[in-house]
């Protein structure tokens, strides 16, 4: 299962509920991990893409591709082999979103080296839709909060860019509207999404955690 959405969304809130449900309700052992970075040795990786300047956007893709090609081989295949369920924070799409939407590159290339580099399709994608505005605004007052909520490279780009990546992760759903669960996230309660997201799942919510 993969969680995809602009920086602020709230995929790693997502992803917590969603993992912690999934294990208490559907008594399954599930594996959290995200991208990039997620895998033993991939904090050097995500540090470097995250902070080096002026990286041109060609390094930035290649540099993406050979995290998720670790990230693959080293976490995701042997969790999945095991039988355990995985939840990811971004995967192809953001590639595509942030890149080609983001960063200009052209998508008919970024598309054909992921294929042949042949990263899986996930069983699930859910999209985290937020107006930019708000996602921008939820980053700028976490970061208040404490130095790792520094805002990356990405980040710093500021507001018209995650507009640019938010259009590019629409125009890849509107191809293709059945492989996506889109929740709505605009202010909304994080228990209230992740009650929607574990239905649209078809997980019995008869343990629903308690909001209060
Ligand atoms: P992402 O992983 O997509 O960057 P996070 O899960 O880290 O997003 O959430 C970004 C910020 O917004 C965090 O401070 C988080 O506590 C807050 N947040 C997450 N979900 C909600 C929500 N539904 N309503 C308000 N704030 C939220
Ligand atoms: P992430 O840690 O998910 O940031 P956040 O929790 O704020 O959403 O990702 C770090 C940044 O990396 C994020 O701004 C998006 C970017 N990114 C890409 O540009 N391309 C990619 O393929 C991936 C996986 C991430």
């Amino acid at each position: 299962i993969t969680i995809e959405g602009i920086d602020g969304s709230g995929k790693s809130t997502q992803a917590d509920h969603l993992a912690n449900w999934l294990s208490a309700v559907a008594d399954e052992k599930v594996i959290r991990t995200f991208e990039p970075g997620g895998w033993k040795g991939g904090k050097t990786l995500r540090k470097f893409i995250l902070e080096t300047k002026n990286l041109c956007t060609m390094s930035e893709f290649l540099l993406f591709m050979a995290d998720r090609a670790e990230h693959l081989h080293r976490v995701i295949i042997p969790e999945l082999l095991a039988g355990n369920h995985v939840v990811c924070e971004r995967w192809n799409e953001s590639t595509l979103a942030y890149q080609c939407g983001g960063h200009g590159m052209d998508y008919d290339f970024a598309e054909k080296v992921i294929a042949s580099c042949s990263f899986p399709e996930p069983d699930v994608k859910i999209f985290l839709d937020i107006p930019p505005v708000i996602a921008f605004s939820r980053m700028k007052s976490r970061e208040n909060l404490d130095d790792k909520y520094k805002r990356d490279r990405f980040e710093a780009e500021g507001l018209v860019f995650l507009e640019k990546v938010s259009s590019f992760y629409h125009r890849l759903i509107a191809k293709n509207p059945d492989k996506f669960i889109m929740i709505d996230c605009g202010e909304r309660q994080e228990y209230e999404i992740a009650g929607e997201i574990m239905r649209k799942l078809g997980v019995e919510l008869s343990d629903e955690p308690n909001s209060d």
